[in-house]
C-alpha cells in the first residue's frame, strides 16, 4: 500500500474503551465498547473502568483492524491518550500502546484528550479556518480555546468548580434519572418550556465559568417544591429540565459570544459530550446566524469520547515529528504543551 501514515489509536481515559484506524487523517474504522456497569453504581466506579479496558482493549483493537481492512505489520505509528483522565484507566491504554510501538518498532504519540476533543472538527468536512474559538464542554471539563492552528492552542476560560456536563448529570440525578444523566436532562427539555423556572446563571468574571451554585439552587428548589407537592418532579419533569438546560445554555454561550467579539474570532464551535445536547447545537448556530459566524458542529459520533479524535489529534503531530519516548508515562491531570 502506497501511503505515508496509518495511525491505530487508543482511548481509555475514562470508562469507555476506544481504538480507531487512520489513514493520511482519513478515519478507516472507530470503535468503542461503552462500559455498562457503571450506570448500578450512578457513576464511574474507577476500579471497575480500569478491569473492562483490560478486557476490552484487545478485542476492540481486533475489531478496529478488522475494520479498516489493516493489519498490525501495517500501522506505522500508534497514539494513545496520555493525560488528563483516571489514571487506572490511561494506564491501560498507554501500557497497550507502549509495547504495540516497542513490539513493532513504530513511532508512539501521546495525546491531550482536550486537545484531541477540539481537533475532532477536522476529521470531516468543513473543517473549521484559523483563528477558531471552540467551547470543549464534557463530565470533567469546561473549556473555552483559542486555536491558532491544529496544534497551538490556548485555553482562555473555564470552570472553577463542576463542568457542564456534570452540572448536567447531577441535575439528573436529583430528578431521580439514571447515570450519564445528560442526554435524557436533553430528551425531556425538548418537551418543556425553557421559561418555565428561573436558577441563577454561572456569573464568573473574564471567560470563567462556575456551575456549582446552580447545583446548590436547583437542590433548595426541588426539596421546596417537593414539601408542597410530592408529586412535583414528576409533574414537572419537562419544565425543569428545559428551564435548567436553558440556564447553562446561556452562561455557556453568553462567554463564548463575549469571548468571539473581543477577539473578531468568526469561525467558533463546540466539543465535548455535551456538544451533542440539541438545545446547544441549535443555540451556537443561532449565535453565529446573530453574528455572521460559521458554527462548527460535530458529528454525534465525535462528541462524546472516541478514539477517531486521538486519531486526528495523532495524525498532525505525525507530521510534526512529535513523537513520545516509551519512558513517557499516563498522567491524571496534565497542563496543555
Ligand atoms: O466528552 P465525554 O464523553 O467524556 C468526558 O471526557 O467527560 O462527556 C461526557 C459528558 C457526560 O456528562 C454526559 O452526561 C454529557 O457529556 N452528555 C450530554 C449529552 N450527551 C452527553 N449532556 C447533555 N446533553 C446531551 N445530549
Ligand atoms: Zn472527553
Amino acid at each position: 500500500m502506497n501511503t505515508s501514515s496509518i495511525i491505530l489509536a487508543i482511548e481509555s481515559s475514562c470508562d469507555d474503551t476506544g481504538a480507531a484506524v487512520l489513514i493520511d487523517g482519513k478515519v478507516l474504522s472507530n470503535v468503542i465498547a461503552t462500559q455498562k456497569v457503571h450506570e448500578q453504581y450512578g457513576g464511574v466506579v474507577p476500579e471497575m473502568a480500569s478491569r473492562a479496558h483490560i478486557q476490552n482493549i484487545v478485542p476492540v483493537v481486533d475489531v478496529a483492524l478488522k475494520n479498516a481492512g489493516i493489519t498490525k505489520a501495517q500501522v506505522n505509528a500508534i497514539a494513545f491518550t496520555q493525560a488528563p483522565g483516571l489514571i487506572g484507566s490511561l494506564l491501560v491504554g498507554a501500557g497497550f500502546a507502549k509495547a504495540f510501538a516497542q513490539a513493532r518498532d513504530i513511532p508512539l504519540i501521546a495525546v491531550h484528550h482536550m486537545q484531541a476533543h477540539v481537533l475532532a472538527h477536522f476529521i470531516d468536512d468543513p473543517k473549521p479556518e484559523f483563528p477558531f474559538l471552540c467551547l470543549t464542554v464534557s463530565g470533567g471539563h469546561t473549556q473555552i480555546v483559542l486555536c491558532r492552528s491544529h496544534l497551538d492552542m490556548e485555553v482562555i476560560g473555564e470552570t472553577i468548580d463542576d463542568a457542564a456536563g456534570e452540572a448536567f448529570d447531577k441535575t439528573a440525578k436529583m430528578l431521580g434519572l439514571p447515570y450519564p444523566g445528560g442526554p435524557l436532562v436533553d430528551k425531556y427539555a425538548a418537551q418543556g418550556d425553557p421559561l418555565k423556572f428561573k436558577f441563577p446563571p454561572s456569573n464568573m468574571p473574564d471567560y470563567s465559568f462556575s456551575f456549582s451554585g446552580l447545583k446548590t439552587a436547583i437542590l433548595y428548589f426541588l426539596q421546596k417544591q417537593k414539601k408542597e407537592n410530592s408529586s412535583f418532579v414528576e409533574d414537572n419533569l419537562a419544565d425543569i429540565c428545559a428551564s435548567v438546560q436553558h440556564t447553562i445554555i446561556r452562561s455557556l454561550l453568553t462567554k463564548m459570544e463575549a469571548a468571539a467579539k473581543a477577539l473578531k474570532i468568526k469561525h467558533v464551535g463546540i466539543a465535548g459530550g455535551v456538544s451533542a445536547n440539541s438545545g446547544l447545537r441549535k443555540a451556537i448556530q443561532d449565535m453565529a446566524n446573530t453574528n455572521g459566524w460559521q458554527a462548527y458542529i460535530p458529528d454525534f459520533q465525535y462528541c462524546t469520547d472516541n478514539a477517531a479524535m486521538i486519531g486526528i489529534t495523532a495524525y498532525y503531530k505525525y507530521l510534526k515529528g512529535d513523537f513520545a519516548d516509551l519512558s513517557i508515562s499516563a498522567s491524571a491531570r496534565a497542563s496543555w504543551s
